[in-house]
């Protein structure tokens, strides 16, 4: 297997991690925010990595990434838009927002290959609604506005505003 999804120093940190958990198991969804969080999605190069690493089946990493929906990332794109569509986001104008990053996704050949845009559940910060989470930064009370400005932002700069 090629080596690199996991440095040295995630493997340290996760064999000290070790020390509080009975089974390297257990280490299974500290190892998947470590690399999700490096690179936005997790691939099955990483997956398999990670089982190596933990000594488990790769079966057992499979399940686990399809199981949580905060790691699926289908295309692996470096950056992930979920904006929440439930009801409190909802009643806010959340569609509006979400339907707003669509045109501008759909129309924007340079953003396309960036991003995996998604509707998401409820992300438990519905008092500033609509809420949305772009990368790791919550973004809060959108607007259709503020989503375009923000996107043209990114598109601009090539990082989150
Ligand atoms: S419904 Fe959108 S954050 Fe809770």
């Amino acid at each position: 297997m090629e080596q690199g999804v996991l440095s040295n120093s995630d493997k340290e940190y996760l064999n000290n991690l070790a020390k509080f958990y009975e089974t390297r198991q257990s280490l299974l969804l500290p190892a998947l925010h470590l690399v999700y969080n490096k690179y936005n999605y997790i691939t099955k190069r990483a997956m398999e990595e990670i089982a190596e690493f933990l000594n488990i089946h790769p079966i057992k990493v499979f399940e686990a990434v399809s199981f949580y929906h905060y790691f699926h990332n289908p295309e692996n794109k470096p950056y992930k838009l979920k904006i929440c569509t439930n009801v409190p986001c909802l009643l806010k104008g959340a569609y509006n927002v979400y339907m707003t990053a669509k045109l501008y996704y759909t129309s924007s050949k340079n953003i396309q290959p960036l991003i995996f845009l998604e509707e998401y559940e409820c992300v438990a910060a519905c008092d500033k609604a609509p809420v949305a989470i772009f990368g790791n930064k919550y973004l809060y009370n959108l607007t259709e506005e503020k989503m375009q400005t923000i996107l043209q932002e990114f598109e601009k700069k090539g990082i989150i505003p």
